[in-house]
């Protein structure tokens, strides 16, 4: 799959899917500008544009964030929505405060992030967001989390909708659980090859950002291996 020369922001770009989309990206030939909250990781990300210290869901963040990006590459063909967060907590005696804030860190900054994408992104350009498997049906200890995915799905599809007209396609993945080391280090007698790996959900982001899927937008796509 290629993406030659493509000029894709991505952010979450310094987590660990984020930073298989980033590389997966770079692999395919695209120009890659990674944002984040974090800071980059030692040493850079060899040719890709890095903008660490960035809130995505303060929307003058955002703004600014993505006029540096598309300056940065020449201007900007696609954005992938990868920042996110997790919390896992009862709702009955837990704190209404997780909920503000992962629909800050999984909604807010998706839509900030995209509003400020749109003012670049042109006919053929692609939006990106990652929901959660999860999310389709809540279980206990998740309901903020599924909530503001949830969040995330629609949003997703009410832009797919907004934007036909200008040609840009919204997409979701929805992944299981990802092997990535915290959730290795939570469940250490789980079986990780069931699990999803980042490699894999970033090939199906390359795919989404290629020419060859024009004419998907709308889809919240399950990626979850063997779950
Ligand atoms: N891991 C899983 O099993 C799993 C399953 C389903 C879906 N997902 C979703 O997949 C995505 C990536 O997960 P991951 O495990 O790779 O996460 P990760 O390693 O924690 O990376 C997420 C990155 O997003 C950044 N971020 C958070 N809030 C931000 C904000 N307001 N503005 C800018 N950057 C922000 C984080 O920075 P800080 O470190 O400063 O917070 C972090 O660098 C998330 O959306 C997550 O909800 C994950």
């Amino acid at each position: 799959m290629q993406l030659k020369q493509r000029r894709i922001a991505i952010t979450g770009g310094f987590g660990t899917l984020g930073l298989a989309a980033v590389r997966a990206a770079l692999d395919a030939g695209a120009r890659v500008a990674a944002i984040d909250r974090a800071d980059p990781p030692a040493g850079g990300l060899a040719q890709a544009t890095c903008l660490g210290g960035v809130d995505l869901a303060d929307p003058q963040a955002a703004k600014q964030a993505l006029a540096a990006a598309a300056d940065a590459m020449g201007g900007l063909d696609a954005l992938v929505n990868i920042a996110g967060t997790f919390r896992y907590e009862n709702v009955a005696d837990g704190s209404v405060d997780t909920w503000d804030l992962l629909y800050r860190v999984n909604l807010r900054s998706a839509v900030a992030a995209s509003q400020a994408a749109l003012e670049h992104l042109q006919a053929g350009g692609r939006i990106i967001n990652i929901g959660a498997a999860s999310a389709v049906k809540a279980g206990a200890g998740v309901g903020a989390y599924t909530a503001s995915k949830s969040g995330v799905m629609r949003f997703t599809e009410a832009l797919a909708e907004e934007l036909k007209e200008r040609d840009i396609t919204v997409n979701a993945l929805l992944p299981s659980i990802i092997d990535t080391p915290p959730n290795r280090a939570d469940m250490p007698k789980a079986d990780f090859s069931r699990w999803v790996r980042p490699e894999q959900l970033a090939d199906v982001i390359v795919f989404l950002l290629s020419e060859q899927s024009s004419a998907i937008t709308g889809a919240l796509i399950p990626v979850t291996g063997r779950v």
